[in-house]
């Protein structure tokens, strides 16, 4: 069994690689600032003696040092970030403090405790708006955002720092996440957590455009369960990989699933596409089947049936 320290525990997908790290038998030390992570995602996993919980900031110099030298984890999952890319638009300034400075402190953290692995958030955000689908790893980066810049950065520091000093390194880009505790708090959020609030609060949802744009919408759990197989799985080799599912939903399929569960609720509302939207996003998962034994098994109407259930 492996000890884990994983940054941004507390955090829609750091609560869930916990919760799954600890029902496959791993410790964990997790650690959070707060700043988006809720310590209430972390209730269940606290009750177990194999889990505790630092709040602390990973971006404060030598914290994360000082902490992983105590702690000494075989391997680190970094999640802790700036997790909005309209956040990253409006105050670049914190997206490079918190999404590629605090990368090399991790990395810096890792190698001069001798931690043997890490792992980091990426993003389908490194592609910008790529046209050619599915999107493999080879395909171009060219992020459109200073998010997606950073988390291309921040590969690249942990991929050097990983081929310099002997750590393996798994870069995940994660593709559309969705499922239980994600913040729909801001209008951009994630589109499932916005519609999921508004059905439950009986409101009705805005469209932007037709509803027949289509992402590579990927289940929390399966996104929990890539981050465990990357951290603990023996004899994997350095690299990159998305996590998704290689297959395309509609936002009009996914209306159609909540349409299906609030029948009273207000009709849909078509408004103008965004600006900057891109209409379809697609991944390919091959490469995190070849290298990670990672294939996902979480449907999206099984996944939305999950979020509409958990009430
Ligand atoms: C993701 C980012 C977004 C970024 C974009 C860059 C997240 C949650 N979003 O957007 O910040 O600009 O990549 O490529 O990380 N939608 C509605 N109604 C709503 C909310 C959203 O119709 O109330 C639509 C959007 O316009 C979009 C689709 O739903 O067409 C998906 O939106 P979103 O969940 O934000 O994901 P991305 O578009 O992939």
């Amino acid at each position: 069994m492996a000890h884990v320290l994983v940054t941004g525990a507390a955090g829609f997908i750091g609560s869930h690689t916990v919760d799954q790290l600890l029902a496959a038998g791993h410790t964990v030390t997790g650690v959070d600032n707060f700043r988006t992570g809720r310590r209430a995602n972390l209730a269940a996993a606290l009750t177990s003696a194999r889990c505790s919980l630092h709040e602390q900031d990973v971006a404060a110099p030598g914290a994360l040092a000082a902490l992983v030298g105590a702690t000494k984890p075989d391997a680190i999952i970094h999640l802790a970030a700036l997790v909005s890319v309209q956040e990253s638009m409006t105050n670049p300034d914190l997206n490079y403090s918190l999404n590629i400075h605090t990368t090399h402190l991790v990395a810096e953290a890792a190698r001069l405790n001798g931690v043997r692995r890490l792992v980091f958030a990426s993003s389908a955000a490194i592609y910008g708006d790529a046209t050619d689908l599915p999107i493999r790893e080879s395909s171009e980066k060219k992020p459109i955002s200073p998010y997606g810049a950073a988390k291309l950065a921040s590969e690249a520091i942990f991929l050097g720092h990983g081929a310099a000093f002997g750590i393996t390194v798994r870069c995940q880009r994660y593709f559309n996440v969705f499922g239980p505790r994600q913040d729909p708090a801001s209008p951009y959020s994630g589109v499932i957590s916005i519609f999921d609030r508004r059905y439950r609060e009986g409101k009705g949802v805005t469209i932007f455009g037709d509803g027949q744009q289509t992402r590579d919408f990927i289940s929390v759990h399966d996104v929990a369960r890539a981050n465990v197989l990357a951290a603990t799985r023996p004899d994997i080799p350095s690299g990159v990989a998305n996590i998704c599912t290689g297959r395309s939903t509609s936002l009009l399929e996914v209306v159609g699933v909540f349409a299906r569960h609030y029948p009273a609720a207000p009709a849909v509302v078509l408004a103008a596409p965004r600006t900057g939207d891109i209409v379809h996003s697609l991944g390919a998962p091959e490469e995190a089947e070849r290298a990670l034994g990672f294939r996902a098994t979480v449907s999206v109407a099984t996944g939305l049936g999950e979020l509409i259930a958990a009430g």
